[in-house]
């Protein structure tokens, strides 16, 4: 994999900010985006713009068939056995809100439990505890180390009779650690319960296999993995999602709304999954530039893209850690369970103070809680300052960005 070459892809990286070349370390957040996913948003309004599954006129035709291609080749990507199990979502926040209204409305009671670690972002958290307030379930959540890592006796011992369903993210998006979904998958299973896997971090990242790690649903967002905003996936077993009520009503997700005689009454059946769950015009551009970037990825190799990340990471914690006197790097000791991903403090300065010194010299990074409070109470920290690596990364601006730290310092 050549990074150099990678990066004459990307338009975006020609660009200076404050007088310097951009360096972007925000990967975490949104991932720029190939010349190939450009091109596809603009060829796709330029020539075979239509709204799909409706028309029988050529643009609709040609939309349909490139959007379920889509479909296709996602599935492919994480192994799904049928491309029935993938449905468009926004991303992963509409990916686990589905799974909690749709599936949990009709499959949890008071009494029953929800299962959630403490690393997750907010969107793995938040959507189970407003659905428990309607249905009174109970949501348990299990520790995770001061290191980062997940804590899994505690984990493992929190399952029991009445866990219905458990939801872990793959990475963590603050520490980069790399959780062991199939295990955990296995154990939820033996319980009786269903596993669900955010997949926001992992899936951009390295290959991720549904099937192999027997997970019930994963969650991930296009915008993580050089695709455009507004379009992401949910996997769910074809059985779940058959057996599910749908997340919104309107057009495409019904196969007939009927009234009867006296028109008093409404008779309303519901399409097969995936459309079930797709009420609306969908994002339709979004999803055939995503098959371009799984295109993308794909040809350059998710082992590939991980083992370019990991030696980034590697070199930068080493630099960071005998380079610079006042920066602290959090997360685990041990980097090959890691994902591109530094969560790091600078004694004596706030995050956004980081992060902004850091713009003057043209390098994004995050700074905050990144949507993951709990996590951040757990390194016992307000906030942190994040640097996350994808493909175009070079080891030259993570130097850069080591002499701007040590700038920094001097402050
Ligand atoms: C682990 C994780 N889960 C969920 C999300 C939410 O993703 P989105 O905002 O694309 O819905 C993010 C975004 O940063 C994330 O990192």
């Amino acid at each position: 994999m050549d990074p150099y070459r990678i990066r004459e892809d990307f338009p975006i990286l020609k660009r200076k900010i404050n007088g310097n070349p951009l360096i972007y370390f925000d990967n975490a957040a949104t991932t720029q985006k190939p010349r190939q996913v450009i091109e596809a948003i603009r060829d796709f309004y330029e020539n075979h713009n239509g709204n799909v599954h409706r028309a029988v006129h050529t643009l609709s035709l040609e939309a349909t068939e490139l959007y379920e291609k889509t479909r296709e080749n996602i599935a492919r990507f994480i192994n799904a056995k049928n491309s029935a199990e993938i449905i468009f979502v926004r991303g992963t926040t509409e990916a686990i809100n589905l799974v909690a209204y749709s599936w949990g409305m009709s499959n949890l009671e008071k009494g029953d439990e929800v299962l959630v670690s403490l690393m997750e972002h907010h969107s793995n958290i938040v959507p189970w505890d407003i659905v428990s307030k309607i249905k009174g379930f109970t949501v348990k959540y299990a520790k995770v180390h001061d290191d980062g890592t997940l804590d899994y006796a505690d984990f493992e011992s929190k399952f029991t009779s009445k866990t219905k369903i458990a939801c872990l993210s793959h990475v963590s998006n603050v520490s980069g650690v790399v959780n062991d979904i199939k295990r955990i998958a296995k154990v939820a299973h033996e319980h009786g319960a269903l596993m669900l896997v955010d997949g926001a971090q992992s899936v951009p990242h390295m290959k991720v296999d549904v099937r192999e790690a027997d997970i019930d649903f994963l969650a991930f967002s296009g915008h993580k993995m050089l695709g455009p905003t507004g379009i992401g996936v949910l996997y769910g077993k074809k059985d779940l999602l058959e057996k599910m009520n749908p997340f919104q009503g309107g057009g495409e997700m019904i196969k007939e709304v009927a009234f009867s005689q006296d028109k008093e009454r409404c008779y309303i059946s519901w399409n097969d999954p995936p459309w079930k769950f797709e009420a609306g015009t969908p994002n339709i551009c979004g999803g055939i530039a995503l098959n371009e970037a799984v295109k993308y990825l794909e040809q350059i190799g998710m082992d590939e893209v991980l083992k370019h990340e990991r030696m980034l990471t590697e070199y930068a914690v080493e630099k960071m850690q005998t380079c610079c006197n006042k920066v602290a790097v959090y997360g685990p000791s041990e980097l090959t369970s890691k994902c591109g991903i530094i969560p790091f403090t600078v004694d004596g300065l706030s995050s956004h103070d980081v992060a902004l010194f850091c713009d003057n010299y043209g390098i994004m990074i995050r700074s905050g809680f990144h949507c993951a409070q709990p996590l951040h109470q757990v390194f016992k920290l307000q906030s942190s300052a994040r640097a996350s690596f994808y493909i175009y990364n070079t080891r030259e601006e993570v130097d850069r960005f080591i002499e701007v730290l040590k700038e920094i310092e001097q402050l």
